[in-house]
């Protein structure tokens, strides 16, 4: 069996590709999906991906993935990055490395998106790359 990795995906991800794409990019989360899929093949692994607009859906993934236990997962928490302490506890709480994926870079922008509650307990965090933000955490991901 393939080792997994995780890709989890909070709010308003699920809108990418007609999500403000001068910040976020033309393509969907299918689209990632599809290269994420095919590259991981590559890497013989398996990738399971996911979104959810709600937080407690997002802790409850992290939980699974230490559960099954998945090889790491790549995290874009959206905005719950700036403000839950519920899932910096969740990534504090299992062993299973956690990579912080951002399509935009948040220090580029609003004051409010230079703070991470996640940064302090990731692995490691990828930001400012678009969709291919994602593949270097994959390549990443794969090295661990
Ligand atoms: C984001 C950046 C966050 O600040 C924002 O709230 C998002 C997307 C990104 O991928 O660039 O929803 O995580």
């Amino acid at each position: 069996m393939p080792e997994t990795i995780f890709v989890l995906n909070g709010p308003n991800l699920n809108l990418l590709g007609t999500r403000e794409p001068e910040i976020y990019g033309h393509e969907t989360l299918d689209d990632i999906a599809g290269q994420l899929e095919d590259r991981s093949r590559e890497l013989g692994l398996s990738i399971d991906l996911r979104q959810s607009n709600h937080e407690g859906h997002l802790i409850d993934w992290l939980h699974e993935a230490q559960a099954l236990p998945a090889k790491a997962v790549l995290l874009n928490a959206g905005a719950y990055t700036h403000t839950s302490i519920a899932l910096y506890d969740a990534i504090k709480a299992i062993r299973t490395p956690v990579i912080e994926v951002h399509l935009s870079n948040p220090h580029a922008r609003e004051a409010f998106r230079h703070v991470s509650r996640i940064s302090p307990v990731a692995h490691g965090t990828i930001c400012g790359f678009g969709a291919f933000s994602y593949m270097l955490a994959l390549e990443a991901a794969a090295r661990l």
